[in-house]
Formats: structure tokens, sequence, C-alpha cells
């Protein structure tokens, strides 16, 4: 789709773009396609005067420094709702995971410990009829509440307006969520407020049987403190497809831990929705280069003086991730 309109620098390798190879080839380029482990911040701007565009593989954009690009009048465009579905299903999946020790029970039959059937060979916590909190309650929060009344569970719902959570959770603080649920799912953005949300003191406010998931970003959860959690049994569980950082060390301490499942950032990644977030990053990407409104913009104000009538077709929720 973009060689048939555009001369295309790709870079093929596994790993992320090295720094120095982006700021060089951002000189040359007047629109930039990048994925979530791409810094857009003042410094790559700054090296790339001809820039009309930028467009995010990913709904979450905590990478890029949107106020910086809309100074300089560039659009942001990132992959909202195609993936909604998808990254519930993961979260759902490592959830359930790591209430009845899935992958320990893997591990115990891989390594031959399989001796006889035992009452309280790797019990778990039940998911039925316990209460999910959602800590962030967008698109994706909401995909897992809709989940949770598939399993009789109650839904308690943080960091989001009343008005939305009435449709199946119920809104209450912060604290009062860490205190009554048995899940503790997380779906917000983050930004400077919710950067390490989960440290010791809030980890110290779960029930002992909690079982806790990041499938949002990281930096959310305080590693060091989640570790501690883990281990001494402030909590049950917990299951990541988000890490601080990323990638996780294979020395990570949390690593050693049976209690916790980690997955490398693949909420998304089913085939089918990894192609949509492929073709609708590319939509906005020509979409900015011939000047026209992005599609799915998250920075919708640098058209505000073109365009002051026509609404963005979908402004961004940027309290969600994924
Ligand atoms: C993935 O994490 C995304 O934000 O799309």
């Amino acid at each position: 789709m973009l060689r048939t309109e555009c001369e295309v620098a790709l870079w093929e390798g596994e790993a992320a773009v090295p720094r120095d190879v982006l700021l060089r080839e951002a000189t040359q380029a007047d629109g930039l396609y990048c994925l979530l482990t791409e810094r857009v911040d003042a410094e790559l701007l700054n090296a790339a005067p001809r820039l009309k565009v930028v467009s995010n593989m990913a709904v979450g954009y905590d990478n890029i420094d949107v106020p910086a690009c809309t100074a300089r009048g560039i659009p942001v465009g990132n992959t909202p709702s195609v993936l909604t579905e998808t990254t519930a299903d993961l979260t759902w999946a490592i959830m359930m995971a790591a209430a009845r020790r899935v992958v320990e029970g893997v591990d115990w039959v891989r390594h031959g410990r399989w001796g006889t059937w035992g009452p309280l060979l790797l019990a778990g916590v039940d998911v039925h009829g316990a209460t999910l909190g959602i800590i962030g309650y967008g698109r994706i929060g909401q995909a897992m509440a809709r989940r949770a009344r598939g399993f009789d569970m109650r839904v308690l719902c943080s960091h989001t307006s009343r008005a939305e959570a009435e449709s199946i959770g119920e809104c209450v603080d912060l604290d009062t969520l860490l205190a009554q649920s048995d899940f503790i799912s997380i779906h917000t953005a983050l930004n400077k407020d919710t950067y390490h949300l989960i440290n010791t003191e809030r980890l110290t406010k779960m029930k002992r049987t909690a079982v806790l998931v990041n499938a949002a970003r990281g930096p959310i959860v305080d590693p060091d403190a989640l570790y501690d959690a883990l281990q001494s049994g402030t909590i049950f569980a917990a299951a990541l497809d988000v890490t601080e950082p990323e990638p996780l060390p294979q020395d990570h301490p949390l690593l050693t831990l049976p209690n916790c499942i980690v997955v490398p950032h693949i909420g998304s990644a089913s085939i089918a929705t990894r192609i949509k977030m492929a073709l609708m990053a590319a939509q906005n990407l020509l979409a900015g280069l011939h000047g026209e409104r992005l599609p799915y913009c998250v920075n919708p104000q640098v058209y505000r003086d073109q365009w002051s009538a026509n609404p963005p077709i979908e402004e961004s929720d940027n309290r969600v991730t994924e």
C-alpha cells in the first residue's frame, strides 16, 4: 500500500530501529510509520524538518511526545477499536492462567513431576463468581467487563466516569476497588499520574488471594514492589503482558516466581487484528502525506484552524491503551 505511493525506507530488523538509524533516516522523511518501540520526541522531530505525519501502529502512544508533534502541526495517528476484543481475549487468558496455575501445571507435566492426583495439587482461585476490578474503563476495560458477565462476576471499576461505568460495572474509588476485588486488571494509559500507580502501598491494600493483571503498559506497576508482594504472599499471583522494562531481562527476579506469568506484549497479536492495525496505520500515514485529515488522529487540535467545521471522524480515547 505504501510503496504504490511513496518511496519507503523500511527497517527490516527484528529489534527496534537503532536510534542513530532512526535519526539519520528521519532527516529525509515526509512521514513516519512507527511501532511502540520507537521514541518520537523533540530530538527526533527536530531531526525531521519535512515530517508531515506520524503514524503509530498501536492504540497506545506513550512512545510519542504528542504535544511536541502538535506544536509543530504534525498529526499523530493510532489504531483504536480494532484490537479491543483481541486484547481483552489475551488479558482474560492470562488472568485465568494465573488464577488456575496453568503455566505451573504445564511445567509440572513437562518436567515429569505428575506423580498422582492430589487434593491440593496446584490448587488455585476461582474466577467464576469472583469480583473483577477494572482500572481504566475504556474500550478494553469494558470488553473485560462483558467477558466477566459470562463468568457471573461482580465488576468494579475506577479511573472512569460514572456514566461509562453504569453499563456493567460499579464505579468506585481505587482504594475500594483494591480492597474488594479478587482480580484487578489494568487498562488505563501510562502517563505521569499512572506511573507506578500500583506500588507497595496499593499492593498491600489488595486481598491476599488477589490476582493482578497488567495488559496496558508495564510502568504502571512498580516491578520491585510487585516482586516483593508476590514473594511474600501479599497477593496470590500476577499475569503480565507488559513489563518495566521491555523486554524483561531473562535474569529478572519476577521470572523466578512460579506465581508470576509473563508474556511478551502480545495483547493484540492475532493475525487478523495485526493486519487491521497495519492497514489502519497505513491509511493514517497516507492521509497525512496527502494533507488530508487522519482517519484516527490523537491530536485533532492540529486541524482546529483549518477544519473547525468538521469534527474528527474518531477521536482517540487517551485513557485507554492497546
Ligand atoms: C499495544 O500495546 C498497543 O498500544 O497497540
